[in-house]
């Protein structure tokens, strides 16, 4: 008697591989050199076990652990978290405070974490809208890492897309009001160096937990040629078989960059 395809496939343990598996599956010279994340799902996960929102929010912070630690481990070179939107800003107060809270903490207990691990510590969005307390932890998480040569850990806060591009526009118009700039010189890259993400290569791969398949605001110019990767898993249940998931699928994914198959950018003097 035959043995089905889904059979064979569970005897050689394809359909829940393990970890080492995964690995092996894994081509590190093709990596995405930044890999961003829209971690979505925390409140679903809290509900469905009766619990309060920040129980998600909080197990949530094992998943960030897990996740830059296995970027760290396979060298992936940015891992940007969209930790807090601008819109983030309507939720309840309690649930706003216990997130500042929960970044708080996290700060204070991976400074030493991030130094042994030549981690440099980035944020993105108007962060000057932050408690000034956090502000200020920031600001020397930023400080003390910024000669970190390995992972760059960068998280949106308070971030939204259109408003970053909004804020580089009105940047440019100064620049272009006081005589350093002409209208005619601006090109793409010129405008990229207005972007909170200066000096970070554009996402390759975009990630969204908890089956929501938007882009909400996250990045708005940087992801034109991301790869984009939905996942129905929430994110206080994304762990690192997850993250190796989508780095698998990414690298099934042709990237063409609006161009012909199996040419390379640099074909094109891109
Ligand atoms: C989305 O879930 C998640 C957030 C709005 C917050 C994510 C933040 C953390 C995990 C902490 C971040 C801190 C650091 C230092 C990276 P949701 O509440 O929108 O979930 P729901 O859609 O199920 O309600």
């Amino acid at each position: 008697m035959g043995i089905s395809m889904s059979e064979k496939q569970k005897d050689s343990g394809f359909e829940n591989p393990s970890e080492k598996e995964m690995l092996s599956l894994i081509d590190r010279n093709a990596l995405p050199k930044h890999v961003a994340i829209i971690m979505d799902g925390n409140g679903r996960w809290a509900e469905h076990r009766r619990l309060p929102r920040i129980a998600g929010h909080r197990k949530g912070m094992e998943s960030v652990r897990k996740t830059v630690t296995l970027c760290r481990e396979l060298g992936i070179k940015v891992l940007t978290l969209y930790a807090f939107s601008k819109e983030n800003w309507g939720r309840p107060k309690n649930e706003v405070n216990a997130l500042m809270r929960l970044l708080e903490v996290y700060l204070q207990k991976e400074i030493a974490t991030m130094m042994k691990n030549n981690i440099r510590f980035t944020i993105i969005g108007d962060t000057e809208l932050l408690p000034h307390r956090i502000q200020q932890r920031l600001q020397s998480v930023i400080k003390k890492t910024a000669n970190n040569t390995g992972l760059i850990l960068n998280i949106a806060l308070s971030y939204g897309g259109r408003a970053e591009i909004l804020n580089a526009v009105k940047k440019l118009f100064q620049d272009i009001s006081a005589g350093r700039f002409s209208i005619e010189g601006i090109d793409e890259v010129t405008f990229e160096r207005y972007l909170n993400t200066a000096g970070i290569p554009e996402p390759d791969l975009i990630i969204r937990t908890s089956g929501e398949m938007r882009i909400s605001n996250f990045l708005l110019w940087q992801s034109a040629y991301s790869e984009l990767y939905f996942t129905e898993t929430l994110w206080p249940d994304f762990k690192r078989k997850a993250m190796l998931a989508a780095l698998i699928e990414y690298q099934k994914r042709e990237r063409r960059f609006g161009l012909i198959k199996n040419k390379d950018r640099s074909d094109y003097g891109l």
